[in-house]
């Protein structure tokens, strides 16, 4: 694969990084973090590359947010010792590999039931006690208790365990209701001050309203993640434009069937056929009036009903993807560049790693 240059010239399909958009796209989040008296703690689930994770804590962040063990071991073994697993941790299989990590950082879980907190008790130990965080539903209807008193009780529950230590409050909630987790988190830290106990995070997240976290006032840590990209979900809920989506998928036309069909070489294992409640796959940077209707594994079919320019056969376009986390976790490899020039090519270290 021609690997100097114009990215142009890379072999189709590859995911292309805009160097200059992702540093951007720190900044700009880190400042507002500051501004707002947020610690950043993003989420690398986005990128998966512990490089891009050493430029956001170079930026200012705390720590880092996985949401697996498997992916967060692959950023403790290159080096970074701070680090957030927002996920129920359940089975002893995980819970060994989950102390092997413990004794290598500073590790911190959460937990919304007895179930996740009783496998957690017995597997660490009082002389190195586990950070725990209880997760509340704040309204985003995954995993999380499901009202302050719960929240209480749960955080009580884990106090009382020697071999762990009760350190905060976590919530991933939707977009543009930080209204709600202000006053679940509200009324637990009231609750948790006449429990007697002492709550140190109170850590939301979330990038389409990442703008608004301000008005989450009780909070103190950030977790976010898609922002270092950027991608079309992030265009339609306003956070940013297609100039500051660092992700692109080049692809090359291998088909014109008729007059108003082309079809490309990146399908369903390069785009993902992930929605997000768009109708079509993709935002096609080069012709933004086609629409990806369709995708099968290795192919997208393209709509240019509504274009006046059509591409030809053997032409290079970019698309910018609906989700571009889930991208990255399908290639072994981005292609980073700035402005179009070749830099180099990256590793996604922790692709794959989804237990
Ligand atoms: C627990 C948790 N925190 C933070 C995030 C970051 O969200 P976003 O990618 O919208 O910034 C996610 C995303 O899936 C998440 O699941």
């Amino acid at each position: 694969m021609a690997q100097q240059g114009s990215v142009f010239s890379l072999t189709t399909p590859a995911v292309l990084i805009d160097e200059i958009i992702v540093d951007k796209n720190i900044a700009r989040v880190q400042k507002y973090m500051d501004e707002a008296g947020l610690k950043a703690r993003p989420h690398i689930k986005t990128h998966k590359i512990p490089e891009f994770a050493k430029k956001q804590l170079a930026a200012g962040a705390v720590g880092i947010t996985c949401q697996k063990i498997s992916e967060a071991q692959v950023f403790a073994d290159a080096g970074i010792n701070d680090i957030l697993l927002t996920f129920n941790i359940i089975g002893e299989e995980k819970l060994e590999a989950l102390k092997a990590l413990h004794n290598q950082i500073t590790l911190t879980v959460v937990a919304d039931s007895t179930h996740t907190v009783d496998g957690l008790a017995k597997t660490f130990s009082a002389e190195r006690p586990l950070r725990v965080m209880v997760e509340c539903d704040t309204g985003g209807q995954r995993c999380g208790v499901q009202t302050p008193r719960e929240a209480t009780e749960l955080a009580q529950y884990i106090a009382e365990q020697p071999s762990l230590k009760f350190v905060g409050l976590m919530t991933y909630p939707m977009p543009n209701t930080e209204d709600n987790v202000e006053a679940f988190f509200e009324q637990t830290a009231g609750l948790l001050k006449q429990a007697g106990l002492e709550c140190e995070i109170f850590s939301t997240g979330g990038s389409p309203s990442l703008f608004s976290a301000e008005r989450t006032t009780i909070a103190n840590e950030y977790r976010a993640g898609t922002y270092i990209y950027n991608d079309r979900s992030l265009v339609r809920a306003g956070h940013c434009g297609f100039d500051d989506c660092a992700m692109h998928i080049l692809t090359t036309v291998v088909s014109r069937p008729t007059e108003s069909r082309a079809v490309l070489d990146a399908g369903s294992k390069a785009l993902t056929s992930d929605l997000l409640g768009f109708t079509d796959f993709g935002y096609v940077v080069d012709y933004p009036e086609a629409v990806i209707t369709g995708l099968s594994e290795e192919h997208a079919v393209v709509d240019l009903s509504a274009c006046t320019k059509k591409p030809e056969i053997g032409e290079k376009i970019r698309i910018i993807p609906n989700h571009t986390c889930v991208v990255s976790n399908l290639m072994d490899n981005i292609y980073v560049h700035k402005g179009g020039e070749f830099d180099r090519k990256l590793d996604v270290a922790a692709r794959g790693k989804v237990w």
